[in-house]
């Protein structure tokens, strides 16, 4: 079978280079990148580090408005896929680079497999969330990781084609764990050893695009008197530099780091502070307490099994949870078993 896998921001990279080489023992892949993301350490350095493969295409697209954006996608992805002729088309995630993905290959009657169906935050004001709605219901196979998310989908009359395999992103940590333990050179250049430190990381549009949100943030993380480490999303660098925001001393900034420095660091962090929906799930993985800088989240098990505590952008939420969140229960089992990647081959060897 030939499968045509999208991807284009550094959380596909993440979750294809898991899902690939086992794809890839059995089947043709095409691997097309949008370009989405394009500096080096939003994309080359995960291909380098997680030894995912060239992509056979490139689309170079680049940013702007999601209309722009996604339009040329699918302007130049319709020229590959009918040249590839694909037998099903592989997407990801919720990011422009999957409705892009998943509408053109619908549009072409080509199949559409969605790793990571089915999560909602019922906030259609999210781009994520208006990207998820509309691939979901043009998927035919749905690859759900949690059991709220297959609730979700039959909730909004998707019956068929629905598969629990667990989530990708587990299997990406138990591919990938050993790797990063050796990856402790952030640790050192940041003077972290033997240190405590809490890990942030922000770039959701809903707190970057407005000034008090991300300013309440700042706020917070600069007013907490502990050390946190926040490698630096570029939107968020942008948005900071036009509002004219600062980070205190106690703040060390960095630029965006490969994913074995981030899993490093998070594992070797006290608590997580995150707008990003892959580093919630990974505080869950490495059982670290993980503070929510949303108003609601997809990864509802999370908050219900008492290890992510939702605080939106209010500065005493967020500061009383640095100080004082800790997760009460023992960890269940939430995201499977770790082989997500051969369920969804042996799905689509089916
Ligand atoms: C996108 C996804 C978001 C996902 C995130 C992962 C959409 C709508 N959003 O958000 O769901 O959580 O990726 O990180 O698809 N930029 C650079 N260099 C890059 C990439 C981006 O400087 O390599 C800057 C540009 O100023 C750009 C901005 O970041 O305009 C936003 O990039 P974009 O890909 O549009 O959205 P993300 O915020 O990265
Ligand atoms: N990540 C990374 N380097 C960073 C920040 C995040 O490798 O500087 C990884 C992180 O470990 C997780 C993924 O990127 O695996 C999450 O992506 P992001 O937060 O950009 O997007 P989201 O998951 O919110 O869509």
């Amino acid at each position: 079978m030939k499968i045509l896998t999208v991807v284009g921001a550094r959380p596909q990279f993440i979750k294809a280079a898991a899902v690939s080489r086992v794809i890839r023992k059995h089947h043709r892949e095409v691997l097309v990148h949008t370009g989405q993301h394009y500096d080096r350490n939003m994309s080359k350095v995960f291909f380098e580090e997680l030894n995912i493969p060239e992509p056979d295409y490139n689309l170079g697209v680049g940013s702007g408005s999601h209309g722009r954006q996604t339009g040329t996608m699918l302007i130049k992805l319709e020229e590959v896929y009918e040249k590839e002729k694909p037998d099903l088309v592989l997407v990801y995630g919720d990011t422009n680079s999957t409705l892009a993905g998943a509408l053109c290959a619908s549009k072409l009657l080509i199949p559409v497999a969605h790793v990571e169906a089915g999560l909602r935050s019922f906030n259609m004001e999210m781009p994520e969330e208006q990207n998820r709605v509309l691939t979901d219901h043009i998927s035919n196979i749905l690859f759900v990781p949690t059991k709220s998310a297959e609730k979700n989908l039959k909730g909004e009359g998707i019956k068929k084609g629905i598969y629990n395999v667990g989530d990708v992103m587990f299997d990406a940590i138990l591919d990938f764990k050993k790797l990063a333990e050796n990856r402790s050179e952030i640790i050192r250049d940041l003077h972290l050893e033997g240190r405590e430190y809490v890990l942030a990381t922000i770039h959701r549009a809903e707190n970057t695009n407005h000034i008090k949100r991300l300013g309440d943030i700042v706020s917070a993380l600069n007013e907490c008197g502990r050390t946190i480490v926040l490698p630096l999303h570029p939107r968020t660098k942008k948005y900071m530099s036009d509002y004219g925001l600062k980070f205190n001393k106690n703040v060390k900034v960095t630029d965006p780091v490969g994913y074995l420095e981030m899993i490093n660091l998070e594992m070797n962090s006290q608590k997580i502070v995150t707008d990003s929906g892959g580093v919630q799930k990974e505080a869950f993985f490495m059982k670290k307490p993980c503070i929510t800088l949303r108003d609601e989240t997809e990864w509802v098990e999370t908050v219900e099994n008492g290890w992510n505590k939702i605080v939106g952008t209010d500065r005493k939420k967020i500061l009383d949870a640095i100080l004082n969140f800790t997760p009460s229960k023992k960890q269940e089992n939430i995201f499977g078993d770790g082989k997500a990647s051969v369920k969804i081959m042996k799905v689509l060897d089916r």
